[in-house]
């Protein structure tokens, strides 16, 4: 057990767009909440990125948005206790270490990124904000001195992404940034859609297509629907290597939330038919999401208990920040001089 003050630094985040699901919990926040004893953890609801695609942004709505993530992060366990919880747009920070992050950024980088090519598909106009995305990403690693960033797999590029910039700033300006490593999950990194076992569980699909996610506050009914419509295959293969995709999906899920081995589930589930499976899995997510739902609801009905966890969450990553940045601006040559004691007469002091 490392002593306290030498843990490594922890930091992560989820935009406060669209319905959090099965594939955001399971390749994010339960390995957030399974570790959260082991490192020193931020945890960021980062609603700057919710603006990028600004035709989709309704201010009201994203103002709740970033409740209900901050809510359920309480819910799926962050214990504020152990970990910073703060809204990004409260460190004015983020903005500004962006804007130099993005002057040793090259746009061939930040092009290549497929999350970027995607989105960019999808929108009519693409905004330098879409584009710029990951750099601001960057700068929420890289402000904290973070060493590992627990995300889903569809991150790790954004990740190695960031450990470019870094590294590109330190040989510039002098070493300032820690070079960050993604924390994937062994298994669940990836989670499918229940309805295409080809296309990863997303947000914004589950928002259009039913059958596809489930999310994290549904109840038990929709969950049970949602898993046994699943779609499957016709060979009753239940073993991880032989299993089809969409089986594969379904073993995988049941495998990060029973705790069980492969051998045993392997055992489990021979030649009981996929009907069996699914049952099985709708029960092992409806026996971990009731609970979250449950705290939810609870946390819910104290609007100033969530607040003033934010608040206090902004406060004390502010003075992390703050110190980063200071540093930054020094090395670059800019921001407040250096001696702020410098003695001001009071008064007019044009000529
Ligand atoms: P997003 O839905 O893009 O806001 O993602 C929030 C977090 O959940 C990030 O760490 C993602 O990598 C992770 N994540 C999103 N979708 C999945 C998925 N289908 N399987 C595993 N992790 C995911
Ligand atoms: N881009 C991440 C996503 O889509 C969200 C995010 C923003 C993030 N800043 C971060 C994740 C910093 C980890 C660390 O999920």
């Amino acid at each position: 057990m490392p002593e306290a003050g030498n843990k490594k630094q922890v930091f992560s985040g989820v935009q406060p767009t669209g319905k959090l699901h099965l594939g955001n919990y399971i390749g994010a926040l339960s390995q957030w909440v399974e570790n959260q004893t082991r490192y020193d953890n931020i945890f960021c609801i980062v609603d700057l990125h919710a603006l990028t695609i600004a035709e989709a942004v309704r201010p009201a709505l994203l103002r709740e948005k970033t409740r209900e993530v901050a809510a359920l992060y309480l819910a799926c366990g962050v214990d504020p206790e152990k970990s910073i919880v703060f809204v990004q747009s409260h460190i004015p920070a983020h903005a500004e270490l962006t804007w130099i992050l993005n002057c040793v950024t090259t746009v061939g980088w930040i092009e290549r990124m497929t999350q970027y090519k995607s989105k960019a598909a999808q929108v009519e106009s693409v905004s330098t904000g879409l584009l710029d995305y990951p750099v601001l990403q960057a700068a929420d690693i890289l402000l904290y001195r973070t060493d590992l960033v627990p995300v889903g797999e569809d991150q790790k590029q954004h990740i190695e992404l960031t450990a470019d910039i870094a590294h590109r700033f330190n040989r510039l300006f002098g070493e300032a940034f820690v070079i960050p490593q993604p924390l994937l999950r062994a298994e669940g990194a990836r989670i499918m859609g229940f309805d295409d076992p080809m296309t990863k569980m997303s947000k914004s699909r589950g928002e259009i297509q039913k059958g596809h996610a489930i999310g994290l506050l549904d109840s038990a009914d929709t969950i049970r629907e949602v898993i046994l419509g699943a779609v499957t295959d016709s060979s009753m293969e239940t073993h991880f290597d032989h299993a089809s995709p969409a089986v594969r999906n379904l073993l995988t899920i049941y495998e990060v939330l029973s705790g069980r081995t492969r051998l045993e589930i392997e055992a489990h589930f021979e030649g009981k038919g996929y009907n069996y499976l699914k049952r099985e899995v709708a029960d092992v997510v409806i026996n971990r999401l009731a609970p979250i739902r449950n705290r939810y609801l609870e946390i819910n009905r104290d609007r100033a208990y969530l607040e003033c966890i934010l608040q206090r969450g902004a406060e004390r990553a502010w003075t992390i920040a703050e110190s980063t940045l200071r540093h930054v601006q020094e090395l670059v040559g800019i921001g407040p001089w250096a001696s702020r004691k410098t003695d001001c007469p009071p008064g007019n002091i044009g000529r």
